[in-house]
């Protein structure tokens, strides 16, 4: 019998790249999506790529009744991979009690839902952002964690921190949190993509929203860093490499192949790329010029940061394969194809 995985948020940018990796290694996949910032007809983009059509059940995660019916209607459940979450910085500095709320208490009504129906294994969302400014670079898993910077990345931290306590007090439960660098692109189908509610905070949909005209220019945040060209730099990677982690974490877990009864790991392709850099390999790609000017640095941005994916490599037998380009084609094809309603 197919393995049975609960994706929160599946409809999303993350999930539901996860969601087609997770059915084509023969995964029976159930999504729970509020529908906030993602759209139902996903469940059929998801089908149109990977052959099936994921349950989707549409509720509030944070909402427990209806967890509990949840959990009573769909049996033997192998595991979980926890992305519903908010997740733009800014808007967490204005609306902390919503990201606290959000963040953690969906975290929290899955944990104890896992306890009260006997479901093991959890994959969570976190991300590169623990690590602040990490003080070596590349940076690995034993970096110390640096305070957070924003509400946003607090909820990360403190997730992780949840998560830890509850597998140590209840040997029955595992989990892994997989820290994300910067994750960009498309499926290469161009049925998913990123698709952010109004004005794009992260780049590569910044970048891809203005070539195609929807934004007049692009700001980049600062020149003046202490970097080879003085835009910052980060750690780009492909969302269909960052999806197949999941489905490595998934069954590592199911398989009880993990060390420790919590994990966490570093996704990331190893190579840092600077503000200009992505936009070169965006003009690289499109063949286009983008219009962008140099502004003022954005509070709270981390001047430099990339990962040492080394034990991810070793530990899961994991790697990033597409390169900069190649995501960024990607995520060129889907701003067109979602632009021009073919899809
Ligand atoms: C941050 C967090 C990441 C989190 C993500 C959620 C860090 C290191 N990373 O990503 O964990 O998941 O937010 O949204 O804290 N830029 C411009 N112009 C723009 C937009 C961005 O120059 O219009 C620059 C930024 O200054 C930054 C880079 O592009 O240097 C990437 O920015 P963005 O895509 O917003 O991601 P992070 O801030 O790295």
């Amino acid at each position: 019998m197919k393995k049975k995985i609960v994706v929160t948020g599946g409809t999303g940018y993350i999930g539901s790249h996860t969601s087609v990796e997770l059915i084509k290694e023969g995964f029976d996949v159930v999504i729970i999506d509020n529908l906030y910032n993602s759209e139902a007809e996903v469940a059929d983009r998801i089908e149109m790529i990977s052959g099936v059509k994921p349950a989707l059940e549409i509720f509030d995660v944070c909402d427990q009744k209806k967890l509990d019916e949840f959990f009573s209607k769909y049996k033997d459940i192998a595991a979980i991979i926890h992305f519903a979450a908010y997740k733009a910085v800014g808007e967490s500095v204005a609306k902390p009690l919503d990201y606290y709320g959000n963040n953690l208490i969906s975290l929290i009504n899955l944990l104890n839902a896992m306890k009260k129906y006997g479901v093991p294994d959890l994959v969570f969302s976190s991300s590169c952002t623990v690590y602040g400014q990490p003080e070596k670079l590349p940076v690995t898993e034993d970096a110390p964690l640096q305070p957070a910077m924003s509400p946003y990345g607090n909820t990360k931290q403190i997730g992780e921190q949840i998560l830890r306590d509850t597998t140590f007090s209840d040997k029955n439960i595992k989990a892994i949190a997989l820290r994300y660098f910067n994750p960009i692109g498309a499926h290469p189908s161009a049925l998913i993509g990123e698709l952010p509610r109004g004005v794009p905070e992260n780049l590569v949909p910044f970048i891809t929203q203005t070539a195609y005209g929807l934004r007049d220019e692009l700001k980049v945040y600062g020149n003046d860093y202490d970097t080879p060209d003085g835009s910052c730099i980060r750690d780009y990677l492909h969302v269909v490499d960052l999806a197949k982690a999941h489905v490595v974490a998934v069954k590592r877990l199911i398989e009880g192949k993990n060390k420790t009864n919590f994990e966490f790991f570093n996704l990331g392709t190893g190579i840092g790329v600077s503000v200009l850099e992505a936009i070169s390999s965006f003009e690289r790609i499109s063949g286009i010029k983008l219009k962008y000017k140099i502004t003022g640095r954005r509070a709270g941005d981390i001047e430099k940061i990339w990962a040492d994916p080394s034990f991810a490599n070793r530990e899961l037998g994991w790697k990033t394969i597409s390169t900069l380009d190649e995501a960024m084609k990607t995520a060129w094809d889907w701003e067109n194809k979602i632009r021009s309603k073919k899809v």
